[in-house]
């Protein structure tokens, strides 16, 4: 990740440097923010962000369940006044920004676990994040099944993006790559297949494109709901269904979605080869497509690019 100039908090655009929290702010402590991961694409009209609206409404959904209220310097902020920030920051930081992270959280200095009433901070941080899961895992990432379970829908809202549910996505990360993968696939409490630590999962098996429910205690991902909708436009059937160890370690190809990773092929899982071993036709083929409909080349999906000017 390379830092940039500018960070918008609270109303303001501060310098990087001087974007600061107190050590005893309620979310360093207790985990009390919800975040975004959004990407910035060029394309040939300029800077463009993709599906800044549905990124925006989701952080909106998970401030709603953790009771968060923003106003900043006696302004209020909804949809609209949210969209505006985040594309003012990316513009305020020039071309080489490519990933925008917006984060509610509770910034008051409290000791206990009451949130209520605490004040609320929002920031806006723009970097240069290139490829996510590492140049090594362009020939295909390599994934074990991680030990940890994804946290269930009963132990959290897994469908919204609170900072500190994601200790365990880090648990299972760290996990990985101590053993030399790029990633971990986290099973559900009833040991079905959920999804990676940053990503969901799609499986292509006896000619149908698979992933797991939003039931399955997932977030539900705004590349995988993109990937669903292009495959669907491409002729592919895609089902989502809950999904076994046994037929994820079956599967002829498999591949993980999410803003930061976009379109990643997975090649290995827990030492087995997936597939032939090699990226498949049907993840090259619809990593292609998205490339092309998130640089703005393909005129039907239009409705999903913002221009930044
Ligand atoms: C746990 C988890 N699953 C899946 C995803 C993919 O979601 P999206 O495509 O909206 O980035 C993310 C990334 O935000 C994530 O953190």
């Amino acid at each position: 990740m390379d830092k940039t100039e500018k960070i918008w908090l609270n109303g303001k655009l501060v310098n990087w440097e001087d974007a600061k929290v107190h050590v005893l702010a309620h979310a360093l402590n207790y985990g009390t923010g919800v975040f975004e991961g959004i990407r910035v694409y060029h394309t040939p009209k300029g800077p463009a962000i993709f599906r800044l609206k549905d990124h925006v409404q989701r952080m909106l959904d998970g401030c709603k369940m953790m009771g968060f209220d923003l106003e900043f310097d006696g302004k209020k902020y909804g949809f609209e006044e949210i969209c505006a920030a985040i594309k003012e920051t990316v513009r305020a930081n020039g071309d080489a920004v490519d990933y925008v992270k917006p984060c509610v959280f509770l910034s008051g200095e409290e000791v206990g676990l009451n949130p209520i009433g605490v004040p609320v901070s929002m920031a806006i941080t723009c970097v240069h994040m290139g490829n996510y899961l590492g140049e090594g895992s362009k020939a295909g990432a390599k994934l074990i099944t991680s030990s940890w379970h994804r946290p269930d829908n009963l132990c959290g809202p897994a469908g919204a993006k609170v900072n500190g549910a994601y200790i365990t996505s880090t648990l299972a990360k760290r996990e990985a790559v101590r053993q030399g993968a790029s990633e971990a696939v986290m099973l559900n409490s009833v040991g079905h297949v959920a999804e990676c630590t940053g990503e969901n999962i799609f499986i292509y098996r006896h000619g149908r494109i698979l992933t797991p429910p939003a039931s399955e205690s997932i977030l539900e991902g705004i590349t995988r709901n993109s990937i669903i909708q292009v495959a669907r436009d491409m002729g592919y059937e895609v089902v989502e269904i809950e999904i076994s160890r046994f037929m994820l370690a079956s599967a002829t190809e498999v591949w993980m979605t999410g803003t930061a990773a976009e379109i990643a092929p997975v090649t290995c899982i827990d030492n087995r080869p997936v597939g032939n071993g090699e990226i498949g036709p049907v993840a090259t083929a619809i990593h292609a497509r998205f490339h092309d409909i998130v640089t703005g080349k393909v005129p039907e999906y239009e409705s999903w690019i913002d221009y930044i000017n």
